[in-house]
């Protein structure tokens, strides 16, 4: 199959990569000629472990492409996917659209034969039938389908949950892209997954309901965290206890700072707004969204209490600064709402992450940055574990210890044990945890 994938962002590039990889032939386009040079030259925008290794070598072997320009590719594709940025509108948190609907008028202009239009971007219910107009005002005479088709891919694990997913969604009535669609996914059947094809506007909302259920569902172990400091017991227990339940099941119940990143609070605010401009509000999200806010800013006071309650005059080491680790995505971090408040509350804040320091020196006034994780604590009074990098779940302990001016940690990923941190002489507290067995 012949692809053209519109948009080399995070999931365009993936998704281009990795339908290559399955042996179709696949041209990804970007307008910013700069990321096509620096692709040329195999330089990632983004950091996601083995993609530059994954495009080097379908490059090589002939079925990966890069341009600037479309023409050639969408004229001659199978498919073309939509897979630019839906940001949220600033002001309203609806999804802005301006992106996938200038794709659409392009992809109007240029196609030939019957071709297969996707949208990979997170768009609400009834983007479809948008394009769809859209195509159809500029070319009544053209011969395509317009399917929805979302990803649900982890960052830093992108690869692996493109190539063995739990299920692909294909939203669309027409049979024909139905086949273009079984044909791209051919490769998946060997592993037995599912392909669930059902309406557009199901497979839209498909997409919203997945992210904010799991939003949901990490927001509900946060607060049973909060309940289990409350009374005395251990919430990662209780996330076993009830995850073990194959109703409930174990995944997205670790207790933490609160979610991030590029899908989910986009995805749930703008699920709210569908909702509510349908009548049909959820209320299960609205508070979703507003308790994962207040719990972002409400980390500065946890390290506030592991140092008496005051920080003016106190040093911060922050260690992880991105949403979650093996990337360098800084969008809606934790680490965004934690460091201005420890700044607010008069600390210093010397931080370090293995990728995010990049960007997160353009979005965090303030914080001073530093080149490895036993810089950042040197002299400081307090060490905080943010993300859970791998690097920070085996750090020396003792030489942390040497370096701070005194030993406590607040570990808001809950890397380290209670108990043996306290052996240790570290005055620790994490989430949800007791200090001792309960
Ligand atoms: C998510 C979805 O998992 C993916 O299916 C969708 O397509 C895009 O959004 P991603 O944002 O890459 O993927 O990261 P994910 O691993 O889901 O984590 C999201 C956030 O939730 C992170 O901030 C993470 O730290 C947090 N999280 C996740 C928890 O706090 N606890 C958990 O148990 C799981």
């Amino acid at each position: 199959m012949r692809v053209a994938m519109i948009g080399t962002g995070y999931v365009g590039l993936v998704s281009g990569a990795c339908f290559a990889d399955f042996g179709h032939t696949v041209t990804c386009v970007d307008k910013d000629a700069s990321k096509i040079d620096r692709l040329h030259q195999n330089i990632m925008p983004i950091y996601e472990p083995g993609l530059d290794d994954l495009v080097a070598t379908n490059v090589k072997d002939g079925r990966l492409s890069f341009a600037t320009d479309g023409a050639e590719a969408i004229r001659r594709a199978d498919a073309v996917f939509i897979a630019v940025g839906t940001p949220s509108r600033r002001g309203d948190g609806h999804a802005d659209l301006s992106y996938v609907y200038a794709a659409a008028e392009e992809i109007a202009d240029l196609m030939q034969g019957f071709t297969v239009v996707v949208t990979k971007s997170t768009v609400p219910v009834g983007t479809g039938d948008e394009i769809e107009r859209i195509i159809r005002e500029r070319r009544p005479d053209a011969d395509f389908a317009v399917v929805s088709n979302p990803e649900f891919l982890r960052e830093g694990a992108a690869i692996g949950d493109f190539k063995r997913p739990d299920r692909v969604v294909v939203g669309t009535d027409n049979e024909r892209a139905r086949a273009v669609m079984a044909e791209l996914y051919r490769p998946l059947n060997l592993n037995e997954t599912p392909i669930m094809f059902t309406g557009r506007r199901t497979s839209e909302l498909i997409k919203y309901a997945a992210n904010a259920f799991l939003a949901m569902k990490i927001t509900f172990i946060n607060e049973v965290a909060d309940l289990c400091e409350a009374v005395g017991a251990d919430v990662q227990q209780v996330a076993r206890g009830i995850g073990l339940d194959n109703r409930i099941g174990s995944k997205f119940l670790h207790a933490g700072p609160g979610y991030g990143g590029s899908c989910f609070p986009k995805d749930t605010l703008a699920l709210v707004r569908t909702a509510t401009d349908a009548g049909s509000p959820v209320r299960l999200i609205e508070t979703t969204v507003a308790i994962n806010d207040a719990r972002k800013k409400a980390m500065a006071d946890r390290v506030a209490e592991a140092l008496g309650g005051d920080l003016k005059g106190r040093t911060v080491a922050l260690l992880g600064l991105t949403f979650k680790p093996n990337t360098d995505d800084m969008r809606d971090a934790p680490s965004l709402d934690v460091a201005p408040a420890l700044i607010a509350r008069g600390a210093t804040v010397q931080a370090f992450d293995p990728e995010g320091m990049e960007e997160a020196a353009k979005l965090l006034d303030g914080v001073v940055f530093k080149s490895g994780p036993y810089d950042a604590v040197e002299g400081a009074d307090v060490v905080v574990i943010l993300t859970e990098w791998n690097q920070f779940r085996a750090l020396d302990l003792d030489r942390v210890k040497l370096l701070l001016k005194q030993p406590v940690m607040v570990d808001l990923r809950n890397v380290y044990r209670p108990d043996d941190m306290k052996a240790r002489g570290f005055r620790y507290t994490s989430i949800g945890r007791p200090d001792h067995a309960a």
